[in-house]
């Protein structure tokens, strides 16, 4: 099966959104599933949160960062993905929480978590609140369907000022748990501020999700290269997360394992940037 590539619109500088043909992941897909692209042949496996799954398509919004992200967005509609694996990840159980809210300070991180505020605003008791946080007005991406369909509340921030009210989801998070009864929260995007909003949520005795996106090489258990640690055990973020309880994870630990790679990274980018002026 061909995975064409038959939606691609630019979001603003740094992002991108793509659906690719994906039956078999589409299938069986559930909110909070992740799946694994790899452009060409043994390249480099990267992960990526699906938004949605309709009839035999993906979505997905990916950040501009280095190699893959690059070479995937040198693709048109039209091109083929050489693999779409998935779906991949162990979603969390989605019930009644009562007031609930999901943060983010990344466009993808909120499209990762707006087939789970979907799912949570059809169940009876449940309050989706969306906090949507942005370094400036240049990186927002105010798309109806991530931002108002999905949640009943949905507050936009952004870190200037510059639109919306102003800081990161944490300062409207702290906000919030001084007004009002929060039951749940769940939040991805990037990792160092994940730390910080344990420590917050537990201040207040809140239960938080969060979304420990660490290097993943595999992605199917084997290499090790997810290992989270939670509650002093290992888990590995590809088979047993994405999704941990953020007041149990050593965030130490996953933030300092995130350089890992970041030579290699930058090798990388170099010579595909190389190999692009060599074909123009
Ligand atoms: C469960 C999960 C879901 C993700 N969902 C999304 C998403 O929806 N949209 C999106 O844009 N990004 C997502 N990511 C991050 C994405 O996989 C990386 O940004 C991507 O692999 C970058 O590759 P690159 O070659 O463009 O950049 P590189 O230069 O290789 O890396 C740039 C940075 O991306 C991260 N990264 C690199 N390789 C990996 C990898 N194999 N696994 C995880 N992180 C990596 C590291 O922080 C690295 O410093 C997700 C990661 C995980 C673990
Ligand atoms: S990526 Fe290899 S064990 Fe998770």
């Amino acid at each position: 099966m061909d995975h064409v590539i038959t939606r691609k619109e630019n979001l603003n500088e740094a992002d991108y959104l793509i659906d690719v043909v994906a039956p078999e992941v589409a299938k069986k897909f559930q909110p909070g599933n992740f799946a694994v692209l790899l452009t060409v042949p043994n390249g480099e496996r990267i992960p990526m949160s699906i938004e949605k799954a309709e009839n035999d398509k993906i979505t997905m919004y990916i950040k501009r960062l280095g190699k893959t992200s690059k070479e995937l967005d040198d693709r048109e509609v039209g091109d083929a993905l050489y693999k779409v694996v998935g779906p991949m990840g162990n979603p969390p159980q989605l019930k009644k929480y009562g007031n609930v809210v999901f943060a983010s300070d990344l466009v993808c991180g909120h499209a990762e978590n707006s087939a789970m505020c979907r799912e949570l605003k059809k169940i009876e008791g449940n309050h989706v609140i969306s906090i949507q946080s942005y370094p400036t007005k240049n990186d927002v991406y105010p798309d109806k369907e991530l931002a108002i369909d999905c949640c009943h509340e949905h507050i936009l921030a952004t870190e200037d000022g510059s639109v919306g009210k102003m800081g990161h989801y944490l300062d409207i998070l702290e906000e919030m748990l001084q007004e009002r009864q929060i039951d749940q929260v769940f939040a991805g995007g990037g990792i160092p501020p994940l730390q910080e909003l344990s420590e917050l949520t537990k201040r207040y005795n809140v239960p938080v999700m969060t979304t420990v996106r660490q290097i993943m090489v595999d992605a199917t258990g084997m290499c090790g290269s997810c290992r989270v640690f939670v509650d002093g055990k290992q888990k590995l973020a590809c088979i047993d997360g994405p999704m941990f309880d953020g007041h149990k994870v050593d965030w130490a630990a996953a933030i300092s394992r995130l350089a890992m790679f970041k030579e290699k990274e930058a090798e990388a980018m170099e010579c595909y940037n190389k190999e692009i002026k060599e074909l123009r």
